[in-house]
């Protein structure tokens, strides 16, 4: 999968991700990130991209044209328009969901925005997605876009080295994960769970399905309307609401 991200801070993106697993997956060509800075496009000496809002207020808005320009340069190359994703507050909050939709593209192309924004007419052109990564306001679309492709890296087959830990991790079935214990077998007087020991796999599954119904409902009782509990399940739950758990 090809990550094209129009940046005017291209370091950060490309120090962030060509590390750990996202860093390993680009090594071996199972990912490829191309960042492009939006600088290069200014048309002017001095590399300047933004400029004073119209109507006043406080800040500088991007102007279009480097913008559109670092896009077209991406367009032209993969000979089509790419799906791409503005980064901001205002737009959808990104969820595992999404990011399931976004990885089955073969390209995608972040823009990330400063100053207090970027002219609305280049985004009517390019834009296919708003997407905002939660309720708080960064300084930039930077951190954003990280934490998007890693998400959507991590769906990316080949990217984990087990294909199988993708599929059971928070999330996937709506239900946060169960706690894991390694060694050593007893670490500050806490012992690990002994069925976990006991090498009895069904017995195993049984309890980390259940540790994770509980998290979920302690934690993130809002996710309990999607996972699919059995009868069984919710009737514990209603047992210990009861008992004040
Ligand atoms: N840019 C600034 N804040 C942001 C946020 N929360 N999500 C996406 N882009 C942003």
């Amino acid at each position: 999968m090809k990550f094209h991200v129009l940046t005017l801070f291209p370091d950060m993106i490309e120090n962030g991700l060509r590390t750990s697993i996202t860093g390993r997956a680009i090594e071996r060509g199972i990912l490829t990130l191309h960042t492009v800075n939006i600088r290069d496009f200014a048309g002017n000496r001095y590399g300047k991209v933004d400029d004073y809002p119209y109507g006043g207020g406080a800040g500088m808005v991007m102007q279009p044209q480097p913008i559109y320009d670092a896009y077209q340069s991406v367009a032209r190359d993969a000979g089509r328009k790419l799906r791409t994703i503005y980064l901001t507050p205002q737009g959808r909050t990104f969820s595992q969901e999404l990011a399931e939709d976004f990885a089955k593209e073969e390209e995608l192309v972040l823009l990330c925005g400063h100053y207090e924004g970027v002219d609305e007419r280049v985004l009517e052109e390019i834009a296919t997605d708003f997407i905002s990564i939660g309720d708080y306001v960064l300084t930039g679309g930077e951190l954003p876009a990280m934490v998007m492709i890693d998400t959507i890296s991590r769906l990316v087959e080949g990217v984990l080295n087990n294909e199988a830990s993708a599929e059971f991790e928070s999330f996937q079935n709506a239900l946060l994960e169960y706690p894991q214990y390694s060694r050593p077998e007893v670490w500050h007087g806490k012992a690990v769970p002994p069925v976990l020991l006991s090498g009895h796999h069904a017995n195993v599954e049984k309890w980390r399905r259940e540790q994770s119904v509980r998290r979920t409902a302690r934690w993130r009782p809002d996710l309990l309307e999607k996972a699919n509990l059995t009868e069984k399940e919710k009737e514990m739950l209603k047992g210990e609401e009861d008992n004040g758990i």
